[in-house]
């Protein structure tokens, strides 16, 4: 792998996320070469760290990460990072920010290769943007920027932060991440589609009856009141993890692997995906948040959230695309909070045949995510011991070994962003549909709560959410697979 030389500057270099994500994905590219001698990272946040300090929290983070480390590695490696005590609405911290980064450009021959990474609180995102680019933070060799979810709140403000990004950045060097397109089983669905016959042949209307994308999680909202309040399950998971996942499974083929070939696959499907009206909101879309328990709070006693909050916890609902290989095909999906289990799937539920066994299922085809990774397709044959079919799995699955070396969703994309290939980054076309959809769901129930009629059903935590989600599908012959 080459030895990339760049100056990266984290925004939000004291936060969770580059703790948690950032320095273990960081330290293992180190490893594998693709960032070695040429390069210098500057974290900066508000507090008054020191280099000192900020080194030891990196080798903590690779520490916590890793089972084993080579501690001299770890201290080449940590070596690298600079902090900046840095307050982002300040114009002159950008100053001061600017001639670090050059110095340690000289020192480690950086080329005057640049990344920005935005990982703070997205309120200050745009500003962030706009001083780089007024300050003239950028260098004489790339520069391209990470900007982390949500980016934006609705359409209005994604398009206010994307005009203040692309003063500075052009589309190709301006990163979307979203973290679900770095899943193994995520880069998964391209292959799978697109080099079996078996199912690429099958991938229409003519054999599919709907496909179901399930989301749920086990957690609340944790220590994550305050923004999750503001947000809600659809800005959260929706408008970016499960928006990327149906692109992927109803987009046509692209014409080659590349980036660009990719991302005009998703628009060309994206332009004639069916956008709601408030009456199909009604009928369509199911918001729910979850009750307490003896042992746990219910959503509205959770810390930093509204007592009387409509924000919800949990959402189901429906896709239709009028063009592409799934064109007319249902596309439902749900996400929560509190659920059963933690499990990230997709079924495709294939139309049933008139047989002369009379009893024989449809087939499914099932990815699973998480936490299990694999692939599996429900086929009837006979039975052994007495007349009649039976329903057996073929999976497709792979070792804990080969699981172990996955790497994380962050270290791969980081990489991706290294080496310039966008391909698993969310393109601002693609962005702006998503908002498109979601805004016209938050406006028809931001217009419900207007008249005292608030349509959010509370659901029992750890069970599958609420049984208004049951009532989402288009005929009584369909129901989620995973129950
Ligand atoms: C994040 C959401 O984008 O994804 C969180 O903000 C959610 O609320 C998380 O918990 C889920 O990610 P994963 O990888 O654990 O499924």
């Amino acid at each position: 792998m080459k030895n990339i030389p760049v100056v990266m500057i984290i925004f939000g270099g004291s936060g969770d996320l580059a703790h948690r994500k950032l320095y273990p994905a960081l330290f293992n590219l180190y490893e594998q070469g693709l960032i070695h001698d040429n390069f210098a990272v500057i974290g900066t946040a508000r507090r008054p760290w020191s280099h000192e300090y900020l080194r030891e929290q990196v080798s903590d983070a690779v520490h916590e990460t890793h089972d084993t480390v080579d501690e001299n590695d770890l201290k080449e490696f940590a070596s690298h990072f600079y902090y900046q005590s840095h307050d982002v609405t300040n114009v002159e911290h950008y100053e001061t920010l600017k001639k670090l980064a050059q110095d340690l450009d000289d020192r480690y021959f950086a080329r005057g290769n640049r990344l920005f990474y935005m990982a703070m609180a997205p309120r200050f995102f745009g500003t962030i943007a706009t001083h780089i680019n007024d300050q003239h933070l950028t260098g004489s060799g790339f520069n391209r920027i990470v900007v982390e979810k949500p980016f934006g709140h609705d359409l209005a403000s994604a398009e206010k932060l994307n005009k203040e990004i692309t003063a500075s950045f052009d589309e190709d060097d301006i990163f979307r991440i979203d973290h679900y397109l770095g899943k193994e089983m995520v880069q998964n669905i391209m292959p799978m589609r697109f080099t079996n016959p078996l199912i690429k042949n099958i991938w229409s209307g003519d054999y599919i009856k709907n496909i179901q994308v399930t989301l749920a999680e086990r957690l609340g909202v944790e220590a994550r009141g305050g923004y999750y309040d503001t947000s809600g399950a659809l800005r959260d998971m929706v408008q970016n993890h499960i928006f990327q996942i149906i692109t992927l499974l109803a987009m046509p083929e692209p014409k080659d692997l590349d980036s660009a070939s990719v991302h005009q696959a998703k628009q060309d499907l994206l332009a004639s995906m069916i956008i709601p009206t408030p009456e199909d909101v009604k009928k369509d879309f199911v918001r729910g948040k979850y009750l307490g328990s003896d042992t746990t709070f219910a959503y509205k006693q959770e810390p930093n959230v509204d007592p009387n909050s409509n924000t919800e916890t949990f959402v189901a609902g429906k896709v239709k695309f009028a063009k592409g290989p799934v064109a007319g095909v249902p596309i439902y999906f749900r996400t929560g909070k509190e659920l059963r289990e933690k499990k990230n799937r997709i079924d495709i539920v294939l139309k049933h045949i008139n047989n002369l066994y009379g009893q024989a299922h449809s087939n499914n085809i099932t990815i699973e995510i998480d936490p299990e990774s694999k692939i599996y397709i429900t086929i009837n044959g006979k039975r052994i011991d007495q007349p009649g079919i039976r329903r057996e799995n073929l999976t497709y699955a792979f070792s804990k070994a080969e699981m172990a070396k996955v790497p994380d969703g962050y270290e791969r994309l980081l990489h991706d962003v290294f080496v310039n290939d966008s391909t698993n980054f969310t393109h601002w076309s693609e962005l702006k549909r998503y908002w498109e959809f979601i805004d016209a769901i938050e406006d028809a129930w931001q217009k419900e709560n207007e008249v005292g009629k608030p349509k959010v059903v509370q659901y029992l935590p750890y069970r599958m959410g609420p049984k208004e989600a049951n009532n989402i599908f288009e005929s009584l012959t369909e129901h989620w697979i995973y129950e």
